[in-house]
């Protein structure tokens, strides 16, 4: 029996097959096409899910339950997803979808919550009990793990630091408001930023470059580019500032930063720990650790699985 994990992002499906003990029996992804819809993007999940179980055995392997990280706010109970703003979902009954669809349980949750849970199993959180923890992609996901538990607030956009307000009358998010933290910080946010210096002509290794992606910027920061490098000061002051004032109000053990852009680690970290520690200034008393994810893009459906296997409330 596998356990299903499904991670439904702004730019791809990733799923895989775990296993009880965490261990990855197959695993595929599959570009999202959110342009289709929620029937499209359903379409696309089974046909990978398809694909994994027949990669996994020869007669598919038998699957026990399913778990799915969505980008948006959901209430748990009822798998209902509330507002995924990089989908353009609102009050989809995702786990009734996936239920017919799969034939399986399926427990529906925030994907960096899912991601969290991955990297407490089999990541950079394992031995941790109280974890914050953001993902930079197409959005910012965060969540809170306290106690061992995920800290989903009342109605379930606890954390939703992605959309913490951080510049006024900043950049418009795809919610609706201004100066998000992931309108400055994310992934998309460092490709729009250098892209607007590029075109006023600062001079850089990534002139030139048609469509740029925020690994060729980590990229060019390591090789020493002067805008590369700005461009992550720019994201690392505000994600260092939010970060800082997150951990003064819950009091993590460690924060770990996900999502393709971290895997660079150093590069990425470094300012982000020092833009930390200047906001944090005399508040440094136990310094918490920020660590880079480890499980990259797998922790996304590491813990999904994990969540199918431990469903919460169970
Ligand atoms: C959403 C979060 C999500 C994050 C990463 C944000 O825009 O509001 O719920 O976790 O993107 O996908």
């Amino acid at each position: 029996m596998g356990f299903l994990g499904i991670d439904i992002g702004g730019t791809s499906i990733k799923a895989g097959i775990v296993s009880r003990e965490g261990r990855v029996l197959a695993k595929s992804q599959i570009p999202t096409a959110k342009e289709a819809g929620v029937a499209g993007v359903l379409d696309r999940v089974t046909k990978l899910v398809d694909a994994l179980r027949s990669q996994a055995g020869p007669d598919g392997l038998p699957l026990a339950a399913a778990g799915v990280g969505v980008p948006g706010s959901v209430e748990v109970d009822r798998g209902l997803v509330r507002l995924a703003p990089n989908l353009g979902w609102r009050d989809v009954p995702l786990r009734e979808k996936l239920q017919d669809l799969l034939k399986v349980p399926v427990i529906v949750d925030n994907d960096a919550h899912m991601a969290a849970l991955g990297e407490m199993w089999q990541g950079a959180g394992r031995g941790y009990r109280d974890i914050l923890m953001i993902t930079l992609g197409t959005g910012i996901g965060s969540a809170l793990i306290l106690n061992g538990a995920v800290h989903r607030g009342v109605f379930g956009y606890g954390a939703e630091m992605g959309h913490v307000k951080v510049l006024k009358d900043g950049p418009l998010c795809r919610c609706g408001g201004r100066g998000c933290l992931e309108t400055l910080a994310s992934a998309t946010a460092m490709v729009s930023l250098a892209g607007c210096e590029l075109e006023r002509g600062y001079p850089s290794l990534l002139s030139g470059r048609t469509r740029l992606e925020a690994r060729e910027i980590v990229e060019g920061a390591a090789k020493g580019d002067v805008l590369s490098r700005e461009v992550l000061n720019a994201a690392a002051h505000y994600l260092g500032t939010a970060l800082a004032n997150a951990a003064l109000l819950v009091g993590p053990a460690v924060i770990i930063i996900g999502g393709g852009v971290a895997q660079a680690g150093d590069v990425v970290l470094t300012p982000i720990r020092e833009a930390f520690a200047e906001a944090l200034g005399a508040w440094q008393v136990n310094p918490v650790p920020i660590l880079a994810a480890q499980l990259g893009n797998d922790a996304g459906f590491i813990g999904a699985a994990y969540s199918a296997l431990h469903p919460p409330g169970a």
